[in-house]
């Protein structure tokens, strides 16, 4: 049994009002990725991925911190499956790690790596925990990268083939789906700014990478089709940030409209609708490779939406700074660890506007939640303050947008675990519970059991 320090009774309170605002068939879950929290990454016959290959580049990660080990998450996963059963969770939204599945462009199935997850889910399910699959959290095999990664239209057959192998192994027990996370964080991070993997500066490669990641999804969502039971559940993580102008002029608001277009609904939109949102060709120089065919595949109906909220974007226009690269200007407020304003009201802004302009049968807030400087008390505990507003007010925020109507299913809080955080490596920490790396010791932090309270409350167990 983990240990998980009683709240003061002011806050326990807090919390239950909070659970109870939602209605009781309101899916609780926490967030993780493979990459972020696996280590082994030579295991079972694993082989590397970009992420793996990028943080080795000098500068490339703070503090040169690797994915080496991570949270030994391959190790460790019996006893944080049983950690979530402590936290009161009903779901755990993890990632699946291509390069164990398919470690060579031969295609060869690496059956120890599907073993990983099928023991996993069972795992999961024996605790109660339903199973939230997302096949793509940015950790693509390298040998794929060698044959021209995103930007080669090959990637998205490759990814459906990846789709299908999984799905059949996975498939009787996993009922829901995602095919990859956050798809503007990839491309352009990635390709565009060069500050993730696999570390490219080109808008050829930007727009290339972003045509196949639709295809991609596209061809994805039509694999687990045909390898799933009719009743499973696809979908995808998407990344928004509601967009705002910085003042009420017109160049302001055109920035922030652009702003909204590249943020929002670059994917989602050829994703419902099948093809491009009007003035997506305008944001770049490039030509985007469409073949025939492709955005009929690419709108293969899926049955939810998962938004990965954390900040709104308060936009000004600047004639210095290219139309993909719109200039936030932050207000005065409360920033987070990661420089990022905590905007409680923006998670209901962008859950209303998604159902207002897409209506998605399902909404799933996919990821949410805050980076800070952590302090340890004396007896080891972590009372983290900023983070129990942050999520208290988010959600009290996200259950006022009920009322909308939009169908909004569940919440997932970033992270279960404090992880790897990307180009930031291991310095910034988002879990609700803490981990010390040097002994991997898991204590839950105040906002792990305030958020145990406000599921518990909301299923009328307490
Ligand atoms: C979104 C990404 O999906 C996740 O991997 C990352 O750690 C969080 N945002 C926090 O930056």
């Amino acid at each position: 049994m983990t240990t998980i320090s009683p709240l003061p009774p002011a806050l326990r309170t807090r919390a239950a009002d909070v659970g109870r605002r939602f209605p009781t068939d309101f899916v609780w879950g926490a967030a993780t990725a493979a990459p972020q929290i696996e280590g082994s990454i030579d295991a079972d016959g694993r082989t590397p991925s970009i992420w793996d290959v990028f943080a080795r580049v000098p500068g490339a990660v703070a503090d040169g911190d690797t994915l080496d080990r991570a949270d030994e998450h391959y190790l460790r996963w019996r006893d944080d499956v049983a950690l979530m059963s402590d936290l009161g969770l009903d779901a755990y939204r993890f990632s699946i790690a291509w390069p164990r599945i398919v470690p060579a462009a031969d295609g060869i199935v690496n059956s120890r790596g599907l073993d990983f997850y099928d023991a996993l889910v069972d795992e999961l399910l024996g605790n109660g925990i339903e199973p939230f699959a997302t096949l793509y959290h940015w950790d693509l095999p390298q040998w794929q990268q060698e044959r021209g990664g995103w930007a080669d239209r090959s990637v998205a057959h490759r990814f459906a083939e990846y789709a299908s192998i999984v799905a059949d192994r996975l498939g009787d027990r996993v009922r829901n789906w995602m095919t990859l996370n956050e798809p503007w964080v990839y491309v352009f991070l990635g390709h565009l700014d060069g500050v993730h993997a696999p570390g490219i500066r080109s808008e050829e490669h930007a727009v290339r990478a972003m045509h196949h990641t639709l295809l991609a999804h596209g061809l994805g969502t039509q694999a687990l089709r045909a390898a799933l039971p009719a009743d499973r559940n696809v979908g995808i993580a998407l990344s928004m940030s509601p967009a705002e102008p910085a003042t009420p002029g017109p160049e302001d608001a055109a920035a922030a409209e652009r702003f909204d277009l590249y943020r929002n609904w670059l994917f989602l939109h050829p994703i419902t609708h099948g093809q491009y949102h009007p003035g997506t060709e305008e944001l770049f120089d490039t030509e985007i490779p469409i073949q025939e065919g492709d955005l009929e595949v690419i709108s293969s109906p899926i049955e939810f939406v998962g938004i990965n909220y954390y900040a709104r974007g308060v936009v000004q226009a600047d004639d210095g700074v290219p139309v993909v690269r719109a200039k936030e200007t932050p207000p005065a407020g409360v920033f987070t660890a990661m420089g990022w304003e905590v905007h409680p009201q923006g998670i209901a802004d962008i859950v209303t506007q998604t159902h207002e302009k897409y209506a998605p049968g399902a909404i799933y807030i996919t990821e949410n939640g805050s980076a800070w400087d952590d302090e340890e008390a004396s007896d080891g505990s972590i009372v983290d303050t900023p983070r129990v507003d942050y999520l208290l007010d988010h959600l009290t925020a996200a259950a006022g947008c009920l009322n909308t109507g939009a169908p909004l299913r569940g919440y997932f809080a970033w992270s279960l675990l404090d992880n790897f955080e990307w180009a930031e490596g291991y310095r910034k920490r988002f879990g609700i519970v803490h981990v010390d790396y040097p002994t991997q010791r898991r204590t839950v932090k105040q906002s792990g059991a305030v958020y145990r309270t406000v599921a518990l409350a909301n299923a009328e167990d307490e």
